[in-house]
């Protein structure tokens, strides 16, 4: 039987779940879903940042909820989600049909792709050391959701892509 291919990408901002997800689901044929996009589209925001900054955390993640318990029901597609997915509970629930993939980075890996000028206007991105915390905090979750892990901290997209490959055949 052929496999099919349902992944979800799920990991800390800078982690790469975005990149990955558009090479992976081009590679393999299959849709590709980036529920930041979709959660900027749904807010009328240019970016999923102005979308964060207009609704304030708890209404972002709760449209973030919306659109994930939407895209759960795509056949196929490679699903790259916001850093903060881990964030409500009940999440967990949604995604539990799909192969989560942890793309893991050390965090002083994670700071430095997010020291990049594009990123700077992040709203996480504003308080350093909040940003630090949040990443040790979703950690454990990340595991605990992680269907596989992969540690991307010295990998190009392209060898995450080929990993993932290796994993999901
Ligand atoms: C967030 C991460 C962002 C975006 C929003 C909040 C977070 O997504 O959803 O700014 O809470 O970590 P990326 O992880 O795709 O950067």
């Amino acid at each position: 039987m052929v496999q099919r291919k349902r992944v979800a990408l799920i990991g800390f901002m800078g982690s790469g779940k975005s990149t990955v997800g558009r090479l992976l689901a081009s590679e393999w044929g299959v849709p590709h879903i980036d529920t930041d996009t979709l959660v900027a589209v749904h807010a009328g925001q240019q970016s999923v940042g102005d979308a964060f900054t207009a609704l304030g955390e708890a209404a972002f993640r709760s449209l973030e909820s919306t659109v994930l318990a939407d895209i759960v029901k795509a056949d196929e597609a490679v699903i790259s989600t916001g850093g903060g997915i881990v964030e409500p509970p009940g999440n967990q629930q949604l995604i539990s049909g799909w192969r989560t993939i942890f793309l893991f980075a050390h965090l002083e890996a994670i700071m430095g792709r997010l020291s990049a000028p594009e990123h700077a206007a992040r709203p996480l991105l504003q308080d350093a050391a909040g940003a630090a915390q949040r990443y040790r905090d979703r950690l454990p979750r990340y595991r605990a959701w992680a269907t596989d892990e992969i540690d991307t901290s010295a990998l190009a997209a392209e060898e995450i892509v080929k990993k993932i490959g290796l994993l999901v055949g």
